[in-house]
């Protein structure tokens, strides 16, 4: 455990999908040296209950302490619903902990007060009612309006997130009467920043695609500054580490990070 300023972020998600997170950091903040996590033996998460998510992160999270750690970053929207204030108590000074939600909301309060906000993401964060909790607590007059949209964390896996049949299923979604009338709306799935673009088309300018690997990576830079702890000592060696490894999450991790990266894969669960 470390709260040293050279020492790494750890950053986890359920699977390859928060290398978006993953990316966005590195863009942000290419001094930094990460240890990513994806826990592939048991995604989606999306699907999976509050305890079981609670469980998984908890371990992964003492792993990144383990590895000294001074950050840990949940990268994953559903894990960030479903675990962040459990993983918070648990890892008291040891390190900081972020997850992807809390960014987003303060983007809100400062750009869509009195408007109305859609948001799409996995069941376990939609029903976590997470976002509606913290827009409430923001006082702002923000109404939010969120679905659940299944479908696209395996069709974007799937490799569909160009092309005719993306666009079907995206576009049956967005019309869905719960996200009409909005200002803005946001991704809240790690794998959604690869649907962007079709996203954009379909509202055309004027609905804001709020892309939450973008506004996180922000929110860490400045988290880091206020708390000195932006390594000024660059050259750490990042590793990104997969609890089961196939070449199928190997192939794909081009598509998320944008350049080909190495899967290490990890004991965690043995
Ligand atoms: N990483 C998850 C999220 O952001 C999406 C994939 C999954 O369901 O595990 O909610």
């Amino acid at each position: 455990m470390s709260s040293a300023s050279t020492a790494p972020i750890g950053i986890f998600d359920s699977g390859i999908g928060g290398l978006t997170v993953a990316r966005a950091v590195k863009q942000e903040l290419p001094g930094e040296h990460i240890i990513y996590f994806g826990d592939t033996a048991h995604l989606p998460y999306g699907d999976k209950s509050t305890a079981a998510i609670q469980a998984y992160s908890i371990k992964i999270t003492q792993m990144l302490l383990n590895q000294g750690c001074k950050l840990i970053l949940i990268a994953c929207n559903s894990a960030s619903a479903a675990g962040y204030e459990l993983v918070s108590e648990y890892v008291g000074n040891s390190a900081k902990v972020l997850n992807v939600i809390d960014p987003v909301i303060d983007y809100l309060r400062e750009n869509y007060q009195g408007k109305t906000v859609g948001l799409i993401g996995t069941k376990q964060t939609v029903n976590s009612k997470v976002y509606e909790q913290k827009v409430q607590a923001l006082n702002k007059n923000i109404s939010l309006q969120a679905l659940a949209t299944p479908l696209l964390v395996p069709m974007i896996e799937e490799g569909f997130f160009t092309g005719d049949i993306s666009k079907k299923i995206i576009r049956k979604y967005l019309r869905d009467p719960w996200l009409q009338d909005m200002e803005a709306l946001i991704l809240g799935c790690t794998h959604y920043p690869l649907i962007k673009k079709s996203i954009l088309k379909y509202y055309g300018p004027m609905v804001e695609v709020i892309d939450s690997s973008v506004i996180v990576a922000r929110a860490l830079k400045g988290f880091l500054e206020f708390h000195n702890l932006i390594n000024k000592h660059p050259g750490g060696k990042d590793h990104f580490m997969v609890s089961d490894f196939t070449d199928s999450f190997q192939a794909s991790t081009r598509m998320f990070f944008g350049e080909k990266i190495k899967l290490e894969r990890s004991s965690l669960w043995d």
